[in-house]
């Protein structure tokens, strides 16, 4: 039986599509079998980071209206060969989805998928419901300022409050991604620093990804960053998707900037 993972965030744009996809492509690079799922109904762009927009032809709307079967829907990608993507509908009608039919969807794909990834919406409406019910595990994307972790930690609270998981008196497991760190903005302090972050939310901290440019150009050409080689952002989700399957492996030093590969054994902190 596969396991459902949410990327969700309180504030919207902070990384939530780019971790999906980076996460997916990562954890299916180490032989796990993933499907990524786009929650984000009517505004979809998890397809275009993982470049493969122009192979849709259902969406999961499609398949929960049974208007095709999930072979149909998924799509395979061509270098990540146990990575598969079910896209968003592009609706405008936010509320198509409904419990039973996520239910029923989530458990026809744990069947046959390890790892069920689900990039969930900006806010805290009916998507992000339908996208967290049904989560074993949380990650909770955050960049480092004061609205941003504000938003995340009363997201956390609703986590706790919304999920399946939280009314059989079990706990989602949740964990925090920090994104879009600079080292250079905390040093001067204008930035919040992981610490901070983590002590206003109080959740064990599973990465921190550096503020990237190259984050930016890989998702516009459809190549996630994962797969490049030498990138401390792509080392970062590697290491994400390692701690993921549980295994404990060293946090980077992102703060130094050059002789990027010497700094790769230094800790975070
Ligand atoms: N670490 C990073 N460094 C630089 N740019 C980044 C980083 N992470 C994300 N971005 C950029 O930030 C923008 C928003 O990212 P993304 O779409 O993943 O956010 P989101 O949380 O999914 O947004 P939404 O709430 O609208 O769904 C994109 O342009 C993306 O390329
Ligand atoms: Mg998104």
């Amino acid at each position: 039986m596969g396991i459902v993972i949410t990327v969700t965030s309180g504030k919207g744009g902070v990384g939530k599509s780019t971790t999906t996809a980076n996460l997916a492509v990562g954890l299916a690079n180490l032989g796990k079998k993933v499907v990524a799922i786009d929650f984000d109904i009517g505004l979809r762009n998890l397809d275009m980071i993982l470049g493969l927009e122009n192979r849709i032809v259902y969406d999961v709307v499609d398949v929960m209206e049974g208007r095709c079967n999930l072979a149909q829907a998924l799509i395979n990608d061509k270098k990540s060969k146990s990575l598969y993507f079910l896209p968003a509908s592009q609706t405008k009608d936010k509320d198509v989805l409904n419990k039973e039919k996520v239910k029923k969807l989530i458990d026809a794909l744990k069947e046959s998928f390890d790892i069920i990834m689900i990039d969930s919406p900006a806010g805290i409406e009916s998507g992000f419901e339908h996208s967290i019910f049904l989560a074993d595990r949380a990650l909770i994307v955050s960049t480092p300022d004061v609205s941003s972790v504000r938003d995340a930690d009363r997201v956390i609270g609703i986590i706790d409050a919304k999920s399946e998981k939280a009314k059989n008196g079990e706990e989602v497991e949740k964990h925090v991604i920090i994104n879009r760190i600079r080292p250079d903005m905390v040093d001067a302090g204008n930035m919040l620093s992981v610490d901070d972050v983590l002590g206003i939310l109080a959740l064990p901290l599973i990465g921190v990804i550096p503020d990237d440019e190259d984050i930016i150009t890989s998702t516009n050409l459809g190549s996630p960053i994962v797969n490049k080689e030498k990138s401390l952002s792509a080392e970062s989700y590697r290491r994400i998707a390692r701690r993921i399957l549980g295994e404990e492996v060293e946090f980077l030093d992102i703060r130094v900037k050059k002789g990027l590969f010497a700094s790769l054994k230094g800790m975070f902190k």
